[in-house]
């Protein structure tokens, strides 16, 4: 039931019967050709690996519209960021209607006559945006909160459920970030395990119910521990913390928090620290235009080192059309990405080796491993971990997995200097 286009690579069509098809895919061009095996899994289970996208939220906020939208899929294609495996272009808050809003395109009624939720004047076709996305070979995401009214104040799903459910599936939506926001209106302070989980429980089971597959991205900030239960409500990640646009310089802190829930990481189960903001990105205090991003350039190797290495969805969120080399350099590195994208879904252990220096260690499908040397202190250091530390014995080849490059092999321990706040990420593969 499946055809791929010889020309942009697309593999289109229904998905085929239950079960594992295996292809060998094959790409030719002047300079030789390339084949490999890839898995086509059809099942009930949706994000067998963690997602990845882009999300308009550091960018635009309450700027956003069809045309950004449709640019940013289209620069997803031309700047090779699909390639990568980078997927779902993501709709975040402000394309509803707001009862108040500065922008007066913005206002208008939240529903029409029958309740269906009405876009802004910024939105003349969801189903025509989603078309655009879906002929480039990507998919489509939208935002929403089960309360009256989302975090920027904009029309919420509260009593519609079924309907906007209904509504995103009929308009092409592949996936859905679900935000609390306003809905403590419901629930008052302090709700228990068993409130928290309602709202996630009822649109996980009207999403289910769609004939179109749509991935349920929890966004409640980890309250109840949402890790331990929001794939038995039918989600696939959960938001595992508040927002990172107002921690970027604590993002080794909350990638240790996020890597604390590391035993419900798996496939369709995935911890998320929130999204990748490099290249140019507005202040999430601020909500302006983009500038360059306060993460150091060390840190940028830092910060997608430590999201593959805990398999969480990768969505970048900065300005796609101010993409320069260094930031597609962090963000598509295959190497890099195949860690995070590896099959079984392991999140890494984090291992410290005194109060400044930790290796994350990630076992991958095929028996080798991804080790992560961080170095969280202001001057460079070495770093040693012996075998028994990675768990290894024997001899192993290492490859550089920044540089791409073999660099030797190894028995016994490996030691780095790793630059202050800065990572040494390497592969390592037992030696037959
Ligand atoms: C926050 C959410 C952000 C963004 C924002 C939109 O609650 O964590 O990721 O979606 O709302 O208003």
């Amino acid at each position: 039931g499946l055809t791929l286009d010889p020309s942009s690579g697309i593999i289109r069509g229904t998905a085929p019967a239950v079960g594992t098809h295996r292809v060998t895919i094959t790409a030719t061009n002047a300079r030789g050709s390339a084949a490999a095996e890839f898995r086509i899994v059809s099942g009930a289970t949706l994000a067998l690996t963690p997602p990845m996208g882009w999300n308009h939220w550091y960018a635009h906020y309450n700027r956003v519209t069809d045309a950004l939208m449709r640019d940013a899929a289209d620069v997803m294609v031309r700047s090779g960021m699909a390639d990568a495996g980078y997927q779902y272009v993501s709709i975040d808050d402000c394309w509803m209607n707001a009862p108040q809003h500065s922008d007066p395109l913005r206002v208008g009624p939240l529903r029409d006559a029958q309740g269906n939720i009405l876009p802004n004047t910024h939105f003349p076709s969801m189903r025509g945006l989603t078309d655009h996305i879906h002929a480039l070979g990507l998919k489509a995401g939208i935002y929403t909160s089960p309360g009256r009214l989302t975090c920027a104040g904009f029309s919420g799903t509260l009593g519609h459920e079924e309907q906007d459910a209904k509504q995103f599936a009929a308009w092409g939506f592949d996936f859905l970030k679900y935000d609390w926001c306003s809905y403590t209106e419901v629930t008052g302070n302090n709700p228990d395990r068993a409130a928290l989980r309602k709202p996630y429980e009822i649109m996980g089971k009207v999403l289910a119910s769609q004939d179109r597959d749509i991935v349920l991205n929890l966004c409640q900030y980890g309250m109840g521990n949402v890790w331990e239960w929001g794939a038995a409500v039918g989600g696939q990640c959960w938001r595992t913390a508040g927002d990172l646009g107002f921690e970027l310089d604590r993002i080794f802190e909350v990638a240790l928090q996020n890597a604390e829930h590391r035993a419900w990481s798996g496939p369709g189960s995935w911890n998320d620290p929130d999204y990748i903001q490099i290249g140019y990105v507005g202040s999430a205090f601020t909500g302006g235009e983009p500038t360059p991003t306060p993460v150091p350039p060390r840190m940028q190797y830092v910060y997608m080192s430590l999201w593959s290495l805990m398999a969480s969805p990768l969505f970048f969120s900065g300005d796609m059309n101010r993409l320069d080399p260094f930031t597609l350099n962090i963000l598509c590195n295959p190497e890099v990405i195949e860690v995070n994208q590896d099959p079984l879904g392991q999140s890494a252990a984090m291992i410290p080796l005194d109060e400044e220096t930790f290796v994350m260690v990630k076992e991958m499908e095929d028996g080798s491993k991804a080790v992560g040397f961080f170095n969280r202190d202001e001057i460079d250091r070495d770093l040693t971990a012996s075998w028994s530390v990675l768990g290894l014995q024997g001899t192993h080849t290492l490859r550089d997995l920044w540089r791409q490059k073999d660099i030797g092999t190894a028995a016994g321990s490996l030691t780095y200097r790793v630059p202050a706040r800065g990572v040494m990420f390497v592969r390592v593969r037992p030696l037959h």
